[in-house]
């Protein structure tokens, strides 16, 4: 029986993700930095363990009791918007510990145990604003075309050991808790020079009717862990799939 180890798993992607690996027999590691097993259905087959991606000692602990692990879904992470001069650089700082550095040491984590046994797979989560740049999610944005990048490399480092890197990229998705918990880090408002900017911006987003649904994740995440020949990055979404298509073709696929 395969092991996947998922980060995030208190809401959104993460949960969706946990439950479609549990239907498919998967022994499923949902990890969350307050654990609570009433969010995902009982099963001798689940484990919920407590895990802060910014903290290498919850790192260990939590890669220690996991057992061996096949599948890593780096899931967790935090959003943000607001134009550069309304991001105090310590929210920057989270961002990039949390999506970037946290997806890093993640994957430095199981990569030894992986490489040992010549098999697995690493899925990182990043996002289909990395396909075209948009207003008001510079750092955001830098933060997980940084993941797009790492994983690039990385996939080429880890093939000969027969180690698979995969990206997904999600479209938007209001259903998560995503939106709700930015909010709580976008408390001081935008600068006022932005103003008209950030009506523009929401305005737009009334409009598009395309979302992403956590269940379009779970199947991206779902193929990338169980197809050796799914591509390196696979957007999930109907609105993902626009954006990647239309993205410069060169910037996401690593010459393997
Ligand atoms: N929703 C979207 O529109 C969208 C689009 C593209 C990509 N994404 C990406 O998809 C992933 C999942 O997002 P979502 O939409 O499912 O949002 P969500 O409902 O807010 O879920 C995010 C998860 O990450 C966890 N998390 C945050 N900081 C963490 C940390 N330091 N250590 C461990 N876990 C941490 C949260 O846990 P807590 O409950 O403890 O906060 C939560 O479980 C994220 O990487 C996000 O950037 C989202």
């Amino acid at each position: 029986m395969k092991t996947v180890l998922i980060t995030g798993c208190s809401s959104g992607f993460g949960l969706e993700i946990a439950r479609h690996f549990l239907d498919r027999d998967w022994r499923v590691v949902a990890t969350m930095r307050t654990p609570r097993e009433d969010v995902l259905p009982r099963s001798d087959r689940l484990s919920v363990l407590a895990l802060d991606v910014k903290d290498p000692q919850s790192i260990r602990a939590a890669i220690e009791a996991a057992g061996p692990v096949d599948v890593l879904v780096n899931n967790a992470g935090i959003g943000f918007l607001n134009a550069l001069e309304g991001t105090p650089m310590d929210t920057a700082r989270d961002i990039f510990e949390t999506n970037t550095l946290g997806t890093i040491a993640m994957a430095q984590a199981v990569v030894p145990q992986l490489r040992e046994r010549r098999a697995g797979v690493i899925i990182n989560v990043t996002s289909t604003v990395t396909c075209r740049p948009l207003h008001l999610l510079s750092v955001y944005t830098a933060s997980k075309a940084a993941v797009n990048a790492f994983s690039a490399s990385l996939a080429l480092e880890l093939e000969p050991f027969d180690v698979r890197v995969r990206v997904v990229l999600p479209g938007r998705a209001p259903s998560t808790r995503f939106g709700e918990n930015a909010q709580a880090r976008m408390k001081d408002g935008f600068p006022e020079p932005y103003s008209a900017l950030v009506q523009q911006v929401f305005a737009n987003w009334q409009k598009e009717t395309a979302v992403t649904h956590a269940s379009d994740v779970a199947e991206a995440v779902w193929l990338a862990a169980t197809d050796p020949s799914s591509p390196f990055s696979i957007p999930a979404g109907e609105d993902a799939v626009d954006w990647y298509n239309a993205r410069a073709q060169h910037l996401l696929t690593p010459a393997l």
